[in-house]
């Protein structure tokens, strides 16, 4: 039949067509010319009417096969295009292992927050708990009651950065002991409590107008000198190590009685004595003694049963003395250069 063979031409035709095919875009082409509603192939089904019985059955299903053939055709051609696309993208990403890597950049952390780990790390092993005090305190507890009312001599070298006239930026981190008894409520305590504290100074490379403390308390029945000793001792081992000379010398705080100051041999001089020591051999790096009985007093315990120390550690001198640096400046400058050099391994 004429018209069998029309559509057998017809498919053999767009099969070749769709062979040629190479891409996405010249598929599309062929699957709207060819395979959609208006195509030629489907404008043949219209002779349908004209034939009758046999011949129509056999027409009807020439076209029907036809369109299955090219149907299949066409999807196998879609598979090796996508198939050939997927190829071609993964040969194009190959990864170069033989590249040098990216360079990321890792920072350091700043010695002042990591001699702060550190004594925290020591302290805490000893059962000490970790509490922190505002930087912007009362006149009432960054003096009052350390012991320093308002007509003391020991303010004039701390009177410094007022809010108003009853506030002030903490000149040491030691009311935060007053806050710690304030909540003990009368029951024993060991803390440390690191922060930052401001003071009227003249920076020069041990000093600066702010600067960090870490404060020590330790508040029990039969706390005495001996155990402050041993305890600060074991700290500043741990810190420095066996070989540094450490100096305890008596002195006086308003806070503590008696009271000592802890000196460790210049990171410069070795304790020879050079600019940086002022000619000493030494640098201070803590105050301590044995809690007043007044503050006791004012903090709610009977100084007749309880007993304690406290001691206030300067967090710059240790990194100095610690890492060597010879001007506490550096400390703040946030020059990366510096602070490189104290990458945590
Ligand atoms: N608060 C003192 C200061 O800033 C340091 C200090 C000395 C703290 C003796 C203490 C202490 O707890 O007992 O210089």
């Amino acid at each position: 039949m004429e018209l069998i063979k029309k559509v057998e031409e017809l498919k053999n035709e767009i099969i070749a067509k769709i062979k040629e095919a190479f891409d996405e875009p010249s598929l599309r082409l062929i699957q709207e010319n060819h395979l959609s509603k208006k195509s030629p192939l489907n404008a043949m089904m219209s002779h349908i009417k004209e034939l009758q019985g046999e011949e129509k059955a056999s027409f009807g299903q020439a076209i029907n096969n036809a369109k299955k053939e090219i149907a299949e055709f066409f999807a196998s051609k879609e598979k090796e295009i996508s198939d050939k696309k997927i190829q071609e993208k993964l040969e194009k990403e190959k990864i170069d292992i033989t590249l040098p890597s990216i360079d990321y950049h890792m920072g350091g952390i700043n010695p002042f927050y990591q001699i702060i780990d550190e004594i925290c790390d020591i302290f805490t092993s000893m059962g000490y708990q970790v509490k922190e005090g505002p930087d912007v305190e009362t006149d009432y507890f960054n003096f009052e009651r350390m012991n320093i009312p308002s007509n003391h001599p020991a303010r004039e070298m701390q009177d410094s950065f007022y809010i108003t006239n009853t506030t002030l930026l903490r000149t040491h981190t030691s009311p935060a002991q007053a806050h710690a008894m304030d909540e003990a409520k009368g029951q024993p305590l060991k803390i440390i409590c690191p922060g930052k504290c401001f003071r009227r100074d003249d920076d020069d490379a041990t000093h600066s107008h702010q600067f960090g403390q870490v404060e020590g308390l330790v508040i029990d029945k039969n706390i005495n000198l001996g155990n402050l000793k041993a305890t600060l001792e074991l700290f500043l081992r741990k810190m420095f190590g066996e070989k540094r000379e450490v100096r305890f010398r008596s002195s006086y705080f308003p806070f503590t009685e008696p009271s000592v100051e802890v000196d460790i041999s210049c990171m410069e001089c070795h304790g020879k004595g050079c600019p940086i020591c002022k000619g000493t051999g030494y640098i201070e790096i803590l105050g301590a003694g044995m809690v007043h009985p007044h503050v006791l007093e004012m903090s709610g315990y009977d100084p007749k049963e309880y007993s304690g120390f406290a001691f206030g550690i300067g967090i710059e001198r240790v990194a100095m003395l610690r890492y060597g640096i010879d001007d506490i400046r550096k400390i703040y400058q946030g020059d990366v250069r510096f602070i490189e050099q104290f990458k945590r391994m």
